[in-house]
């Protein structure tokens, strides 16, 4: 904020001198002169009172410190104003009878954010405006009598972005989103998502990083970090263990404090060190038996008085109360005064019902002053941040076009080569034209459903992207395909606007059914096929096990006839995953000869898939989770989203701190595709690792060499596990502790990496001691470029115990269970 200093106003006979002095608020203000009254208007807000007395309110002084000012602004405020600035002003845009976004009635200050805090003019506190969501801005495109565009670019969804375990390009993709939510006139993006990928199921793990906690807390720092030096904020989402989606608003997961803190806490709390992020959002489930935006243990005693979070925390969207389904009873009113006192100190969006129960346990004292004072401090500590109180002049153009090429980056780094036998790619063949099947092929899936979705102004298809790239596309297929996929795409939309529009569970558009003399004449006439296998999850609903995670009848179908019909010519298939999750791959990949998974990678897919393809880009994307050989191998399978089945209330989760590749490594289950695995172009080759130390003390260095040893200029990802001693603890056979991707290597070309360890690194939480301890004993480093493939191994010890960190007990089970053990 900007001081405008001593500016003098003189006045003759009627008008009195005003001097102010430091007035913070960035713009200048207008001062005008009706007869006896000065009227001044900074920020667009009028101040009709500045003059009274000569002098500035205290709030309206800079020169004063920002919790000063805050607290006199609290003291001018009405118990109602209070109350309303507590709970948000609604869901502009969205009918709570129907449960459907309208463009009728209040739109809000930007059409199509998720919300904002309520507005008090008359002290020049205006709204902050906040919208989703994690794969770029989600905003209406069109308005009421405007025939401007609103588009926001969709950026790959987070799997994809955290696919390229490339801290310095997510910063980029952060700074691009952010640059939107800016121009755009919002505030704060509701993003990232963060939660673990406990389960492969889980319909909005498309939203989410990955099932390790150290990946997605870097990952997500380096978007908020991104997003936020545009000067706005963001709101790490949903803080914790919002693991599923069934029944998300009533389920009760019972977890340990071990898992909670080493695994579904870890990622915010790195973010937390690492980027501040503005706000953190409050998830929907409840933890061993307490609402999460209930838990004080969560919202203050570790997020603030343990990690240092110094931002506002909203509840999710009616969190606490509502079964997210219409109809909507807006009576039902959320424990409020529980949320508030723990630290949820924002509830969103905000129903008349809640600004009352607050009015009224305010009176009767149940909730008390001090509460209510220091959550409206953070609320305030927001507003007086955002770029809305610095009444910044957003243009509604982002840079779209700049922003357009980050994400056909971003998305070809994040796409993962799963396969590549007798070197299928890169294809560069321009001598006849693709043989393209799938339908996904012709309408690429840019991202999830839900609030993660973005309104963007088009999609490139895999069939636009090739053409762009220069490679012809089979027409006759092109001829038999669109018209299929357009008519079933306008039906599956009309389906979706009935059954809840952006929270419809999207279904599948079925493979067209081509007969083999067709296929066989492509096989001909093609040198290659590619198919797409498409799939759509999000907010709302889990995936299903039958025909998602495991293909359905007409996929095998499509793989199986094209396979053999492309292959009796000797000629090469490959399969394209435009996919938000998990799927099996097992039992047909064997029948294809390259895989390449970009995930939903946002608006320039198409792009981004035929830049791997045609070999323009090297793939360097890795997987962040393990693709189990079978489903019933994922270590939640047995207690996956609880009992009981239709509408569960409880879930335990049993595996503890055995998530993803931590199961699999240690209990010798084998993966279909490890936790950090991803073939490239060229080859690599790890050598030279050295220690700083055998003994450790306070810090360590890992130093490794990488050469590109092939032909094709490439990017590698070192990663390095830590094998700990476990005499006292029980511990995974491995973790990630650290990674880095290198630069694009040339052929020949070397870097030589340096990977840190901390004490935190070595430790493990044990609850019987609240602390995080490091075990004395011998240390095993296994550098490698994926969570089975080692390349290099080093080891060192710690002499000692070291009790690295206290916490306060917390998070007491509310049910008897005990964690897997190895
Ligand atoms: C989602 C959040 C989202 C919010 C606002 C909720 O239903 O769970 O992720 O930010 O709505 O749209």
């Amino acid at each position: 904020m900007k001081n405008v200093s001593f500016l003098k106003i003189a006045k003759t006979s009627l008008l009195t001198i005003v001097i102010i002095s430091g007035i913070s608020w960035n713009k200048k203000p207008e001062i005008k002169d009706t007869n006896d009254k000065t009227i001044i208007t900074i920020n667009g807000f009028t101040f009709s009172d500045l003059n009274q007395n000569g002098k500035l309110d205290k709030y309206e002084d800079t020169r004063l410190p920002i919790k000063d000012r805050i607290q006199d602004l609290i003291s001018k405020m009405t118990d109602d104003e209070k109350a309303s600035m507590l709970t948000g002003i609604g869901m502009p845009g969205f009918d709570l009878t129907t449960f459907k976004f309208t463009t009728e009635g209040f739109q809000g200050k930007v059409p199509g954010a998720a919300g904002g805090t309520f507005e008090i003019k008359r002290l020049g506190i205006p709204t902050v405006t906040v919208s989703d969501g994690p794969a770029g801005l989600r905003i209406n495109p069109k308005r009421n009598n405007d025939s401007n565009n609103y588009y926001a670019t969709a950026f790959p969804v987070g799997t994809a972005l955290a696919s390229t375990w490339n801290t310095e390009l997510i910063n980029n993709v952060g700074q691009a989103m952010g640059n939107e939510v800016k121009e755009y006139g919002v505030d704060v993006l509701l993003g990232p998502g963060m939660n673990i990928h406990r389960n492969p199921l889980c319909g909005r793990n498309y939203e989410y990083y990955s099932e390790d906690p150290l990946l997605t807390g870097k990952i997500s720092a380096a978007i908020v970090n991104g997003i936020q030096s545009n000067g706005v904020g963001t709101s790490i989402k949903h803080f914790a263990a919002n693991n599923q989606e069934r029944n998300r608003t009533g389920i009760n997961a019972h977890i340990s404090e071990r898992a909670l803190r080493e695994i579904y806490l870890r990622g915010f709390e790195i973010t937390v060190k690492e980027a501040q992020p503005w706000t953190i959002m409050s998830s929907y489930n409840s933890i061993n038996g307490t609402f999460t935006s209930e838990r004080k243990d969560l919202l203050t005693t570790v997020l603030r008085d343990e990690w240092g979070f110094k931002g506002l925390i909203m509840s999710d969207w009616f969190g606490g109360y509502i079964s997210y389904a219409a109809p909507f009873t807006p009576n039902v009113v959320s424990n409020v005064t529980a949320q508030l006192s723990a630290g949820n100190d924002l509830l969103m969006p905000g129903l008349p019902s809640q600004k009352q129960a607050i009015l009224d346990n305010m009176k009767s004292g149940k909730l008390t002053a001090s509460v209510v004072n220091r959550d409206l401090t953070r609320i305030l500590e927001l507003v007086m941040r955002s770029p809305a109180m610095n009444n910044y002049k957003y243009s509604d153009k982002p840079n779209l076009k700049a922003n357009a090429e980050v994400t056909r980056q971003a998305a070809a780094e994040g796409t993962i080569l799963l396969k590549n036998d007798s070197n299928t790619l890169p294809f560069k063949s321009k001598k006849s034209p693709l043989a393209i099947f799938g339908v996904t092929s012709y309408d690429f899936i840019s991202g999830g459903t839900g609030s993660g979705d973005v309104n963007e102004a088009y999609t490139i298809s895999l069939i636009d992207g090739l053409t762009n790239n220069r490679f012809a596309i089979d027409s006759e297929l092109e001829g038999l395909y669109k018209p299929y996929v357009a008519d079933q795409k306008a039906k599956e939309m009309e389906r979706r606007d009935k059954n809840g529009g952006l929270l419809a569970t999207p279904k599948r558009i079925l493979e067209l059914e081509l007969n083999k003399a067709t296929i066989e004449s492509k096989a001909n006439s093609s040198e290659i096929a590619l198919i797409t296998i498409g799939r759509n999850a999000g907010e709302g609903a889990d995936r299903n096990l039958d025909e998602d995670f495991i293909l359905a009848v007409d996929e095998v179908a499509l793989i199986n006839n094209v396979s053999e019909a492309f292959h009796a010519k000797g000629k090469k298939v490959v399969v394209v995953l435009n996919i938000g999750g998990v799927i099996e791959t097992a039992s047909w990949r064997d029948k294809v000869d390259a895989i390449l998974l970009p995930w939903q990678p946002g608006q320039e897919g198409g792009n981004s898939v035929a830049d791997v393809f045609s070999g323009k880009v090297n793939p360097s994307g890795k997987l962040t989770m393990t693709f189990p050989i079978k489903y019933e191998d994922t270590p939640s399978a047995k207690n996956w989203n609880g009992t009981p089945m239709e509408n569960p209330t409880s879930v335990t989760y049993n595996e503890g701190i055995y998530v993803g590749y931590r199961y699999y490594n240690t209990f010798g289950v084998k993966p279909a595709y490890e936790f950090g695995y991803g073939l490239s172009y060229t080859n690599f080759d790890v050598s030279n690792l050295k220690l700083s130390t055998k003994t450790f003390t306070k810090k360590m260095t890992a130093t490794v060499t990488i050469k590109n040893t092939g032909k094709t200029a490439g990017k590698e990802v070192i990663q390095l596990y830590l094998s700990a001693p476990s005499k006292n603890t029980d511990k995974p056979s491995a973790e990630l502790k650290a990674f880095t991707k290198t630069k694009l290597l040339q052929a020949g070309e070397s870097q030589t990496i340096i990977l840190t360890l901390n004490s935190k690194n070595l430790a493990s939480f044990v609850t019987t001691k609240n602390a995080w301890i490091a075990e004395a004993g011998a240390y095993k480093i296994a550098i490698g470029t994926s969570s089975l493939n080692s390349k290099q191994t080093a080891g060192f010890s710690l002499s000692k115990e070291l009790v690295v960190e206290k916490t306060n007990s917390s998070f007491a089970p509310d049910t008897n269970f005990s964690d897997l053990k190895n």
